[in-house]
């Protein structure tokens, strides 16, 4: 039997382990896969030497660049309705605060996402994930969270899984059970916050439908507390969180997701050095998401400096969501993660592998270019990996190899 299923040679290669080489770049040109893995990656004349001898299928690359498959880890995809009318609001000066306490916002996204049926669900994320897709995405974190019942919350959950049966995408499911207080428990928050983390929890979970949760910390939405509640009750089920942190406050959401081992903490426009410290100490993410800072017109980007000091790993994703982000591109956002938040190219291309994996809980699989890793990688028309972030509105993607097999 031949030792690979395929190799690609003549390739432009950076693998994105982290070291000395920007962009992780190797003294190599090709690359072999076997199954869904990346068998060996070594020197073109070597390659072809060995597929000569064993008839193994070739690809030419002609000097593309080989990189990791992006990974966004943190969308909100599967939602019903948009919040165009919002925007307009937006612009005539309300802002996204006063729209969600006037029941706008997060809500009127909500009531739009119940009316859904499952398959409309499915199929409109279906629309979002391969605009994602297109520009080299292999992996994507999806949330729920506009539901804000069970019945609603399950099939958003069904309706993301949905996803990676029929597209060649991986999908992580992630249950945002804190992400408004819906309407029929005005008056009743503490029953919500018991639901959610109770019964509503342990049936997802049980169904296999939650890969970690996530809580939207923040004044207009819950309070440390009642996050902690949630976040002690996924523990207790063995699952992961992130916590959509600092957004609009620092309420010390970044300090508590770090206490309970989160995987990542979101957003972080918000937050002081202990909070940046305590990331640090508990090897949780922070991920920047400037697409909603940019939407919101914020006035203050994420101290970036400081989690650079503080040695926190960063990643990069597009928050692709109604309200916040409606956007369906990963290189638009890595293109404002430089110019908005002051990042370098290699630091926004490695928050959208490396990083991006490691928000996951996927560093052993995905992220970079290995031996023994998935091979899933996007092949590129560039002439140095930087301009994934240059372009704007640009998609030198030209091909993606997703489980070792190339996408069509
Ligand atoms: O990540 N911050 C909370 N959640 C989303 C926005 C959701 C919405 O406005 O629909 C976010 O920005
Ligand atoms: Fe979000």
């Amino acid at each position: 039997m031949a030792e690979w299923d395929r190799v690609w040679v003549g390739a432009r290669i950076a693998a994105m382990v982290a070291g000395a080489e920007p962009y992780g770049k190797v003294a190599a040109d090709a690359l072999a896969v076997k199954g869904e893995r990346i068998a060996w990656i070594g020197a073109a004349s070597e390659a072809l030497r060995r597929t000569a001898e064993q008839g193994i299928p070739i690809e030419r690359c002609e000097g593309l660049w080989i990189m990791p498959g992006l990974i966004d880890c943190h969308t909100h995809l599967v939602y019903g309705g948009n919040r165009v009318e919002e925007f307009e609001k937006r612009l005539c000066g309300v802002s996204y605060e006063e729209i969600a306490r006037a029941g706008g916002g997060i809500q009127s996204t909500v009531r739009a996402t119940r009316e859904a049926d499952t398959e409309t669900l499915a199929a409109v994320a279906a629309v979002r994930a391969k605009r994602l897709m297109a520009e080299g995405v292999t992996t994507i974190e999806v949330k729920s969270g506009y539901g804000l019942d069970l019945a609603t919350e399950r099939r958003m959950l069904e309706a993301a899984r949905a996803l990676e049966h029929e597209l060649p995408v991986s999908i992580k499911t992630t249950y945002l059970g804190l992400h408004a207080l819906p309407g029929e428990y005005r008056d009743d928050r503490q029953r919500f916050v018991a639901q959610v983390s109770g019964p509503w929890l342990e049936s997802l979970a049980a169904a296999g439908l939650v890969d970690a949760v996530d809580a939207f910390c923040e004044n207009i939405a819950f309070t440390l507390d009642e996050t902690e509640t949630f976040l002690a009750a996924a523990k207790k089920l063995g699952l992961r969180a992130h916590v959509h942190a600092g957004q609009l406050s620092d309420m010390g959401a970044a300090e508590l997701a770090a206490r309970y081992g989160a995987l990542s903490a979101d957003h972080l426009e918000y937050l002081d050095e202990r909070g940046a410290k305590a990331l640090r100490a508990s090897g949780t993410v922070a991920v920047l998401l400037p697409g909603a800072y940019y939407t919101l017109r914020q006035a203050t980007p994420p101290p970036v400096a400081m989690l650079r000091a503080a040695g926190v790993p960063m990643a990069v994703s597009t928050d692709a969501n109604p309200g916040t982000s409606p956007c369906n591109s990963i290189l638009l956002i890595l293109n404002m993660a430089c110019t908005l938040f002051g990042l370098t190219p290699d630091e926004a291309v490695a928050g959208a592998t490396r990083h991006a994996a490691r928000a996951l809980g996927l560093q052993e699989e995905i992220g970079t270019l290995e031996v023994g890793k998935r091979a899933d990688f996007a092949l590129w028309r560039i002439e140095s990996p930087a301009e994934l972030c240059y372009n704007l509105g640009v998609n030198p993607c030209v091909g993606v190899v997703h489980r070792g097999r190339a996408r069509h």
